[in-house]
């Protein structure tokens, strides 16, 4: 199935830009390629740079009503559009079609969710200390914005960031994954019919990342740079915004613990922790990696995932009835391969699944590991694949220690039927993100975002809006009284 060719949308036109490349993008159930997109060149950047700029002023300057309705717009267009983008989003990243039509409600969520949100950029009054003076708060954009976004949410990591942005009177320049540029040029074209100005938005995809990512973060005028990716390129971009002193949200890796108590509801716990485990085939950074198991539970839980998960069928998203897709690269199979191996070879127990299936396309059996401990790499390094690791526990402190010894902090969930527990745990988990009762915390009225070396900054939200948003003070003197 083929998709055709598309063309960068820098500054408001549809094109080619400078470069003659074009990269291919490939279907990973397939191997084949579905589309040819012009590779950017660093000038391409530098003219969707340029662009921004030079509309910022203009677009900072509208009704907070105006950009409200152009997301409005974006996102009903997004839902009537569901089918194609949904279709467009299996093909270049492998998802179901079914998580897939979810991913694309849940990116129109946060047009809808910031549209609300721009038209509550309050800002304050606060009593001076001289009768003559009044303090004024101001909430201001700020300025051109850049988004780097991952190709695991093709559409939801753009919209999380594109929709404050856009709301708050941001420009924002775009450079997306160039394993899945096809979701963002369609969000782009929607945002164009929905009558966003030309220049506001750019997209700019190709395969030399980090040369174009180096010229948003060289550039003073560009104010702030929004990443989801690896923990390693979020400490490079945040070494690069020093110089021109931007400001960063990052959102890195995960290594989520999921918590199993004696007293859970087990049934419920299982549900939760095959949508947690299996989203997105288990590469998302809010995957549980460990489920930390109560001893008087472990068999029964381990056993009801394994069954739970033994009976998901793999193949290609496009298909019915299928509930897990490929991985994204083959890269991804080799690692999750080398995890497994590694936590067998140190004692870990196959329950179920434990191989990459067939030749072509990037498919892994959905695999649940006994006996897991903490020598095993699995424990240490995200997975990003379909592998649940269950590791037995006794205490409720030594499951805190062992859930917390690790430099992540995203998100961590945890199944008790215990109200003091709840909050003692929601207290003592070092993560941004708490699922107590629940595996699928993610919303967009939630502060998404990390604690340690998961970074930094808040999405989505009332939050998620400030990170558009500088604050200044008006000191207003001579007032008589
Ligand atoms: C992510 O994995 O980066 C995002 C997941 C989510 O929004 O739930």
């Amino acid at each position: 199935m083929e998709l055709g060719t598309y063309q960068n949308f820098i500054g408001g036109r549809w094109t080619n830009g400078t470069s003659n490349e074009v990269f291919m993008v490939k279907n990973p159930a397939t191997e084949e390629v579905i589309a040819a997109v012009p590779n950017a060149s660093t000038g391409d950047v530098q003219a969707a740079i340029d662009a921004a700029a030079a509309v910022q002023a203009e677009w900072a300057d509208t009704l907070a009503a105006e950009r409200a309705a152009i997301l409005r717009d974006a996102a009903r267009l997004m839902r009537e559009r569901v089918d194609h983008l949904a279709h467009t989003m299996t093909l270049e990243e492998g998802k179901p079609l079914a998580e897939a039509r979810g991913e694309v409600n849940y990116a129109a969520s946060f047009f809808d969710w910031f549209a609300e949100e721009a038209m509550r950029i309050y800002g304050d009054t606060i009593p001076s200390s001289s009768r003559d003076k009044r303090i004024v708060v101001l909430k201001r954009p700020v300025g051109v914005t850049a988004a780097v976004t991952p190709w695991n949410f093709p559409a939801a990591m753009i919209t999380r960031k594109l929709g404050p942005a856009l709301a708050a009177g941001c420009t924002m320049i775009v450079k997306p994954s160039e394993l899945t540029p096809l979701s963002a040029l369609e969000i782009a074209r929607i945002l164009e019919e929905a009558g966003l100005p030309q220049g506001v938005l750019s997209v700019v995809s190709g395969t030399e990342a980090s040369a174009l990512v180096k010229v948003i973060m060289d550039d003073f005028r560009v104010r702030k740079v929004s990443f989801t990716g690896s923990t390693e390129v979020g400490k490079i971009l945040m070494r690069q915004a020093a110089d021109t002193m931007k400001r960063v949200s990052l959102e890195l890796g995960g290594h989520a613990p999921f918590i199993v108590f004696d007293d859970a509801d087990l049934a419920a716990a299982v549900n939760h922790a095959v949508l947690c485990k299996m989203r997105g085939m288990g590469e998302t950074c809010v995957s549980a990696n460990r489920f930390y198991v109560h001893r008087a539970v472990y068999e029964a839980f381990t056993l009801q995932l394994a069954e739970r998960m033994g009976r998901m069928k793999v193949g290609n998203g496009l298909l019915d009835g299928i509930s897990v897709g490929p991985l994204i690269e083959r890269d991804g199979v080799a690692k999750v391969e080398r995890h497994v191996a590694d936590a067998v070879a140190k004692g870990a127990k196959v329950v179920i699944g434990g191989r990459r299936i067939g030749e072509t396309g990037y498919f892994f059996e959905p695999t649940v590991l006994a006996n897991v401990d903490h020598s095993m790499l699995i424990t240490q390094e995200e997975t990003f694949g379909p592998v649940a690791a269950v590791i037995p526990f006794d205490t409720e402190e030594e499951v805190i220690r062992q859930a917390n010894s690790t430099p992540y902090g995203l998100a961590s969930y945890f199944f008790t039927r215990d109200v003091g527990r709840v909050f003692r745990l929601a207290e003592k988990l070092e993560y941004g993100i708490i699922g107590a009762n629940d595996g699928m915390p993610s919303t967009a009225q939630a502060p998404f975002g990390g604690i340690k070396s998961s970074g930094l900054g808040r999405e989505g939200s009332m939050y998620g809006i400030q990170e558009y948003l500088d604050i200044k003070y008006v000191s207003l003197g001579g007032i008589q009284s």
